[in-house]
């Protein structure tokens, strides 16, 4: 038989695709450098593990595993539903957020449709667009040297380039890997903006650590505007990663939409019995953002001190831009056991990405980059 190029029977989209590129696993690293006791602050995990409450609801869990899960994952939406006070109807579950992006591509985007996203935005909603054979509208970011939000979404740009092919316009709340915001009142008035064959997601994966009145909650704004779906996600403050939940907040005609394309059992019986449980611990939550606004600052100050040039964040990590290569600084910072997330496939070749860790952990970055930086 010939030999197949499987090139050449992928779909298009296919053909041309990078994956997206993960921080580096802390066993991955000690594996390759021969270094131990390693730090990972590459992946906006939260420093303080999981909740107590949510560790226990997975063990309990695990007597049941040979039993499939909830297809219709009942339990948590109901409990997802009182929390954004919504219909269980309006609500889609994902094996983590990034499923539910994927679902929003493949039901709403295709050949000849346009997926409208910013400069800089989550590496994602490019993967999903391509993934699926539709057009990526790149809006440029607001410029590096902008007095509030450098590298931030541009809402006036994203505008700008709406038109009758576009189906999907991704907008991060924060966004990553930049860590700029926009304010609740803009969002807002962009959506009130868009015509009706437009669906605009707002992606919320870190809005556990935002400020709340300058962001806003956009599940609360779903019987407003009919064409919004809010992504939130376990995997942040809720220090869920490993366990891979995420859901989708819309009307509940894109729910429907949703979950036909959804595999039934995405969401395993352990992670939804977690989730359910993390719900209820605000105590972890209101710990994590606690430690995430000090360690935040001491990152910022301990930056500027080294001379790099820190975005404004209102998430977990910051983006910082220093006089030398990410890539050559990511190499120095591994070879001390120091993972971090370089950023050159966003086209940001001088920067790093870093996750706000503990004190010590963020000390023990800090000193790593003077001792590089004095080399
Ligand atoms: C903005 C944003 N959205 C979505 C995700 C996906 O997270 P998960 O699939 O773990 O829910 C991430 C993860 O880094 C993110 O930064």
């Amino acid at each position: 038989m010939k030999v197949l190029d499987y090139n050449e029977l992928a779909v298009p989209g296919v053909r041309q695709l990078s994956p997206y590129t993960p921080g580096k696993p802390i066993d991955e690293l000690e594996r390759e450098y021969g270094v131990t006791d390693s730090i990972k602050l590459a992946s906006n995990e939260n420093p303080l593990g999981t909740s107590p409450r949510a560790l226990e609801a997975a063990r309990a869990a695990l007597a049941d595993v040979w039993l499939y899960p909830d297809a219709n994952g009942h339990d948590l939406k109901c409990a997802l539903a009182q929390r954004h006070g919504v219909g269980a109807d309006s609500i889609t579950l994902g094996n983590g957020s990034n499923d539910v992006l994927v679902f929003l591509a493949k039901t709403f985007l295709g050949p000849s449709l346009k997926s409208l996203f910013s400069q800089y935005c989550f590496a994602v909603y490019p993967i999903a667009t391509q993934m699926v054979g539709a057009e990526a509208v790149i809006a440029p970011a607001l410029p590096v040297d902008h007095p509030a939000m450098p590298l931030g979404h541009d809402l006036r740009t994203i505008y700008e380039r709406v038109d009758a092919d576009t189906r999907i316009v991704w907008i991060a709340n924060p966004n990553n890997p930049t860590g700029t915001w926009l304010d609740g009142d803009r969002v807002q008035d962009f959506l009130a903006s868009l015509p009706g064959h437009v669906i605009c997601v707002v992606d919320e994966a870190y809005s556990e650590y935002a400020r709340s009145d300058t962001l806003g909650d956009a599940s609360q704004w779903l019987e407003r505007f009919p064409n919004l779906v809010v992504t939130r996600t376990f995997s942040k403050a809720y220090g869920l990663a490993g366990l891979r939940v995420g859901y989708a907040l819309s009307n509940p005609g894109i729910a429907d939409l949703l979950n036909r394309v959804r595999p039934a059992f995405n969401v395993n019986s352990v992670a939804m019995a977690a989730a359910r449980a993390a719900l209820d611990d605000r105590e972890f939550i209101v710990r994590s953002r606690e430690m995430n606004a000090t360690g935040l600052s001491q990152l910022q100050q301990g930056l500027a001190e080294l001379g790099a040039v820190t975005v404004p964040s209102a998430a977990n990590f910051v983006l910082a831009r220093f006089d030398r290569a990410g890539s050559e600084l990511n190499e120095a910072l591994l070879r001390r056991g120091v993972i971090v997330r370089p950023v050159a496939n966003y086209g940001l070749d001088n920067y790093l990405r870093i996750t706000v860790g503990t004190e010590p952990q963020n000390r023990r970055l800090l000193s790593a980059l003077a001792d590089i930086l004095a080399g």
